[in-house]
């Protein structure tokens, strides 16, 4: 049997036939306000309540955001910094730099024994790399590291509006296990905005292949995973 890793919501745990396979890397797919750190939040806080240690590198937001955020949300992430919470706010300059050899960053996550990794997000360390070469090279490093130590990863990355499948750089969709898109649809006739959560590809899972929608609300977000949305 695989071993499967909770996501941190029901929902999705069900669209992908029970939960990510551990080891994986997971590309998190979406644009501003998708719901991206508040998935990358959810995922963390069910590694805490098991006792295992996670490493959060935030890149864009500021540490005091996302534990506010995680506050709300009633995932108080605060009680476990410094102890099974490992927060970092590295500059993408600085990421970047310690990912042109991938030693560097396997050291940093194996020494602090963590079992999952969140990059939130990926897209501001590619924009930080200044090649194509570099990109691809830095892309390559992480994953192989994560795959190295078998941690099981979500690498967070922004989507032009209207492109909800292909991140902006587009070299980590070939090279990481899993994709997953969350998208807001925003309907200008009637002012509603509805959203929805695809799995576009998890290696070795029969996972859900239809689209269902999505809320963000005080806990969070919620997956109607059994809902459909297209009425045919
Ligand atoms: N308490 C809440 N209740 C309902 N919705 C909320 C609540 N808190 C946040 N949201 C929604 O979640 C959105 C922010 O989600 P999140 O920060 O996870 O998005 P993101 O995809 O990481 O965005 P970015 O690309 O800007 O980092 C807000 O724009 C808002 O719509
Ligand atoms: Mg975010």
């Amino acid at each position: 049997m695989m071993e499967l890793v909770d996501s941190g919501i029901d929902g999705l745990n069900i669209m992908l036939g029970g939960g990510i396979p551990v080891g994986s890397s997971v590309l998190i797919l979406g644009s501003y306000g998708a719901g991206k750190t508040t998935l990358g939040i959810h995922f963390t806080y069910a590694g805490l309540k098991r006792g295992e240690r996670v490493a959060y590198f935030s890149l864009e937001e500021r540490k005091e955001s996302i534990m506010k955020a995680s506050e709300q949300y009633g995932m108080d992430l605060e009680p476990f910094l410094e102890k099974n919470l490992i927060m970092m706010n590295p500059g993408a300059v600085e990421f970047v730099e310690m990912l042109k050899l991938k030693e560097n960053f396997k050291r940093s996550i194996e020494e602090e024994n963590v079992s999952r990794v969140v990059i939130d997000s990926i897209s501001i360390m590619m924009m930080a790399a200044d090649s194509d070469v570099l990109r691809r090279s830095i892309i390559m490093n992480l994953s192989e590291s994560l795959k190295d130590l078998n941690v099981t990863s979500l690498l967070i990355s922004e989507t032009d509006v209207g492109q909800p499948y292909t991140s902006r750089e587009k070299f980590a969709e070939f090279v990481v296990d899993g994709v997953i898109s969350l998208q807001h649809i925003y309907n200008d006739r009637n002012g509603e905005e509805s959203s929805l959560v695809r799995i576009l590809k998890m290696r070795f899972m029969n996972h859900d292949r239809k689209a269902r929608p999505y809320t963000i609300g005080d806990k969070g977000i919620q997956i109607m995973a059994k809902s459909d949305i297209f009425i045919s």
